[in-house]
Formats: C-alpha cells, structure tokens, sequence
C-alpha cells in the first residue's frame, strides 16, 4: 500500500483514480480497477435511474475496495427552439449525405445533473467515494451525500475553482490540465484561455488549497505518475489509458482512433455536447470547425448529432462521433485494467 494525504482518506491500495467515463465504461471497468487497488470509477452522467441502480448493485457486491460513483452539476438550459434550428441548419450537409431528415430527430437533454431523485437512488448504496463534474451540487445536497460518509471530489481547471471546491465541501480536489480527454470541468470560467496544463496547475492547486489534490490530464505511464506525485499530488486520476481495455465500453471505432496516429491530434470540441471537451479531430471537427458558435447549450447539442454518429459508425467511420481522448494516448493498450493499473502504480514506488 502507498500511502499519502489521500488514502487517507480514500483506504485503496494505491492512490490511483480511474477517471469515470460516461459513454465508454460501466461497472466492469470500475470494478477491474478496485481489484488491482486502485480506485474504480462509475461514471451516472449519462444512465438511467434503472441502469444506475443495477451497476451499483455490482459495485456493492463485487468491490473489492473503495470506489466511486460521478455526475454532472450542471444546469439545464431552458428548451430553445432558435438555437436547435441553427443547429440544425449548421448540420444539414450531414444530414443530408447520410439521406437523413434532421426534422424527425427529437430534441433533448442526453445528460442529467445531480439532483434529490438521484440522491435518493444512491443513499442506500453509501459510494465511498462521489466525484462531481462542472462544480459541486447545491450546499443541501452536498450535506446529504457528506452525511452518509462519502468522500467528495470534484474537478478543478483553474486555481480558483480549486480554492471554491475547499471553501464550499470538497475533501479533496481533482486538478485536471488541459491535457485532459473529455469535458472540462470549467466552472468558474468559460474562457479556455484561463486553462492551464496539468505541470502548469497542479503545483499551484497544490500551493493553494490544503486538501489532498489529484493530478488528471495526460498521465498514461508511470513516470507521469511519479512526475505528478513529485510535483505535490496526493493521486492520480486517470483516463484515456483505460479506454482501450477490454473491461471498457468503448465502441470498436473510438479503439481503432486511440490506437491511430489520428490520436495525435485532439482539440476542445463543443460540437458533440455544447461545452469543451477534449477528442480525437473528426470530419465534423475540421467541417464545421470544433468550437462552432451554432452548438446550442449543453447538454442538448448531442441530440441532433446522434443519428449521424449511428450513420457513419455503422460504416465503421467516427466522422461524426465524439472521439473523446486526452492529448497522450500513448498509454492505450488492449490489455486488462489490472496491467494497466499495475503499469501506472510502478511510478509510485
Ligand atoms: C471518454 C472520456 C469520458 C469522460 N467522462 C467523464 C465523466 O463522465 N465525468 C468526469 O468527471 N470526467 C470525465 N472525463 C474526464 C476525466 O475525469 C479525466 O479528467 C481525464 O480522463 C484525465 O485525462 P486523461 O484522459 O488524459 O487521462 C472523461 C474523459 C474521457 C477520456
């Protein structure tokens, strides 16, 4: 066991996070992560109430070890018809070279943030550990998760929102560089220009805050780990290594794109969601251009690019799917989580 301010805290045998990933991983990846001690991660952002219930019964049942369960606090933007139709119009080339009829395509949310209903479903379970995207949820609901005994972490891209999870409950902040695949976790800021590299924030966080900090953004081996932990991380948390693994969900054309050259170039996207997240440039990115001013709110720009993202996938093609990964995938391999985990847990020594 390695021990540091946030084993502390969080008792795993090492003080490895495996980022949750909504859309490329459920329990079985979670629970393959616990078993080589580090700590799994469920990712509810994107489940339904059912779905979430069951996988939690598993972690429940299986965990061996600490894990963690994480959602989404944002706000839902009220319905906006204008900007659904220029989304739309944006993306009618799409539609119309795969024959489809942007009209016939529902709109809607995709993405629930934390709520009491959630609350609810998740109290009998008492997650050791709940990790929250885009901030923290409301101070009475933070109490509630708090009170069952949940360690709670949540992402920070800029010193002050480090210094606002500390000053509003979190034990322990996340600090996630730019480096990172998938959402940002800016809350504070929409400006991308106030992000920071993971070397560049984590030794600031760590200066500014007294809770254990969680270095995420970038780290595929164990010498990122130990750089990390060198630099003041308590942990480490990390994603895009994991995606490849066969405990993982992800679909067979995201695999092909990480074990690519084409990972080499990812950029921030608000194509697929709304806000920037981090993937893999597509057709739709450099078409449309990945941060184009017509993706509505998020989360409601992911309904109208799903039926495309069927189409082109079931050709085998991610020309429209969110190719979410982080800037090094050097550490994807179709190996078990545990090989992975046990890689990344030699820069701890
Ligand atoms: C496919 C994918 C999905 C992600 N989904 C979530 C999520 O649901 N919740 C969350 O807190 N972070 C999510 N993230 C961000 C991770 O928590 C983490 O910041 C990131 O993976 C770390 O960088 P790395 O990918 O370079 O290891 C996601 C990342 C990826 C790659």
């Amino acid at each position: 066991m390695t021990r540091t301010t946030l084993t502390d805290r969080i008792p795993s045998r090492f003080p490895l996070l495996q980022a949750p990933m909504a859309g490329a991983q459920g329990s079985a990846l979670a629970l393959a992560v616990c078993a080589a001690g580090g700590v799994g991660g469920l990712p509810a952002a994107m489940l339904a109430p059912e779905a979430l219930r069951a996988e939690l019964q598993l972690l429940r049942a299986q965990a061996q070890g600490p894990w963690n369960v994480n959602f989404f606090c944002h706000t839902p933007p009220a319905p906006d018809d204008a900007a659904e139709a220029r989304w739309r119009k944006a993306l009618r080339p799409f539609y119309d070279e795969a024959g489809l009829d942007a009209a016939s395509v529902p709109a809607g949310a995709g993405r629930q943030p934390f709520s009491e209903a959630l609350a609810d479903l998740i109290e009998p379970f008492a997650p050791p550990v709940v990790s929250f995207h885009f901030g923290l949820p409301a101070p009475e609901l933070l109490a509630r998760v708090k009170s069952w005994g949940s360690v709670v972490l949540s992402s920070a891209t800029t010193v002050e929102e480090a210094r606002w999870l500390e000053a509003h409950g979190a034990d322990a902040v996340i600090a996630q560089g730019l480096e990172a695949g998938g959402h940002r976790g800016m809350f504070l800021t929409r400006e991308l220009g106030t992000q920071l590299g993971t070397f560049a924030l984590l030794p600031q966080v760590v200066a500014a805050v007294k809770l254990p900090v969680i270095a995420a953004g970038g780290i595929a081996d164990a010498a990122g780990v130990r750089a990390a932990m060198a630099l003041g991380a308590s942990g480490v948390q990390v994603g895009t290594a994991y995606m490849c693994c066969p405990e993982a969900s992800t679909s067979a054309v995201h695999r092909a794109a990480l074990l690519s050259e084409a990972a080499r170039h990812t950029e921030q996207t608000t194509l697929f969601s709304g806000r920037p997240a981090r993937g893999i440039v597509n057709r739709l990115m450099r078409t449309l251009g990945p941060l184009n001013p017509a993706a509505p709110a998020f989360p409601t720009a992911t309904a109208a690019i799903a039926p495309l993202r069927a189409h082109f996938e079931a050709q085998g093609l991610g020309d429209c799917s969110p190719l979410w990964s982080g800037q090094n995938a050097s550490g994807c391999r179709a190996v078990p989580a545990a090989e992975i985990t046990a890689a990344l847990a030699l820069g701890l020594a």
